[in-house]
């Protein structure tokens, strides 16, 4: 079977997505899988499997990868962030007729938006920081600590924790640098906790094993690939604190109508459960949580990739 894996892409998490990509074209089992690659440069052309940019007379290439993706069986879009994992290359699938490995186009789209992931959450009693949306315009007042976010973002890019008021516009201005809409959020207290749901071709729609992300500090972008973040699977977690944290990921994954895989990301407060996002396309290097999740319940990478596929392929 053909498997297009697309990585790259065009905002801050290129890199990320790049190794994804890379990771994920290695770990296809060749024995039924033939790994065609393609990769969106940060200026939005796309190079073909042998690299070379793809016709960029025609839009940027996107007709010949087009294409390319119209002789593959599945597509596996490993791109994280906007123009990605925000569900347009899942609407270029869409509309190239071939089948794709995760989100459909609204989930992706609700689930990039964290603004509008909140509003979902909160309608099906998922409990998320209290937090307000601003623009460039919005005049923001000091209430305390708070975190300042892009709406529309991934590994932490563009994220300030601020402790002071005197940091604030300062922080305001670094997250509208990424998106023209920013979340001011309450700072929550907890622990973070991330838990994967997998739509199994074999068993079929089931969770993961939670993972508890152990830092010093804030888990940042630094943080977050400098490797050092330590992962405890599975999260020492009471028997009801589990049975909480499935149900709330399972039902925010269906209220957003995710596909295929998505892990949701909580904090585990004195009060319980709090939201913080829903990733569509989450980190799958081997060393990714997701793969790392599943490899502790004795599920293989190559073996949670092969299940992705044959999920997508139907
Ligand atoms: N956005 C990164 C890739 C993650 O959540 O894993
Ligand atoms: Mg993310």
């Amino acid at each position: 079977m053909k498997v297009a894996v697309i990585g790259g892409g065009q905002n801050c998490e290129h890199d990320v997505s790049a190794a994804s990509a890379a990771s994920v074209r290695s770990a296809l089992d060749p024995a039924s899988y033939e790994a065609v690659a393609l990769t969106i440069g940060r200026d939005g052309r796309w190079y073909g499997p042998d690299g070379r940019l793809l016709d960029p007379t025609v839009a940027g290439g996107l007709a010949a990868a087009v294409g390319v993706l119209r002789t593959c069986d599945v597509v596996l879009p490993v791109v994280h962030g906007p123009l990605g994992e925000d569900g347009t290359l899942a609407a270029l699938c869409e509309l190239a007729n071939v089948p794709y490995v995760g989100a459909p186009v609204r989930a992706g789209a609700l689930a990039m938006d964290k603004w509008a992931t909140k509003l979902v959450a909160e309608a099906v009693g998922v409990r998320t920081a209290p937090g307000r949306l601003v623009t460039s315009e919005s005049v923001v007042g000091w209430t305390g600590p708070v975190v300042v976010k892009p709406v529309a973002a991934g590994s932490s890019f563009g994220v300030t924790l601020v402790d002071r008021e005197e940091d604030l516009d300062l922080a305001l201005k670094t997250a509208l640098e990424l998106d023209d809409r920013v979340l001011v959020e309450e700072v929550v207290q907890g622990r973070e906790i991330d838990i994967a749901v997998l739509d199994d071709p074999d068993e079929g729609r089931r969770t993961g094993p939670p993972l508890e992300i152990v830092v010093p500090g804030l888990f940042d972008t630094t943080v977050k690939y400098d490797g050092s973040a330590q992962f405890v699977i599975p999260a020492p977690l009471t028997g009801t604190e589990l049975e909480e944290l499935e149900e709330a990921a399972l039902k925010i994954y269906e209220a957003l109508g995710c596909r295929g895989l998505a892990r949701v990301d909580f904090f585990l407060t004195a009060d319980g459960l709090v939201l913080n996002e829903v990733n569509t396309m989450p980190g799958m290097t081997a060393e990714s949580q997701v793969p790392k999740m599943f490899r502790a319940v004795g599920l293989s990478y190559p073996d949670l990739l092969d299940k992705l596929v044959r999920g997508a392929a139907g």
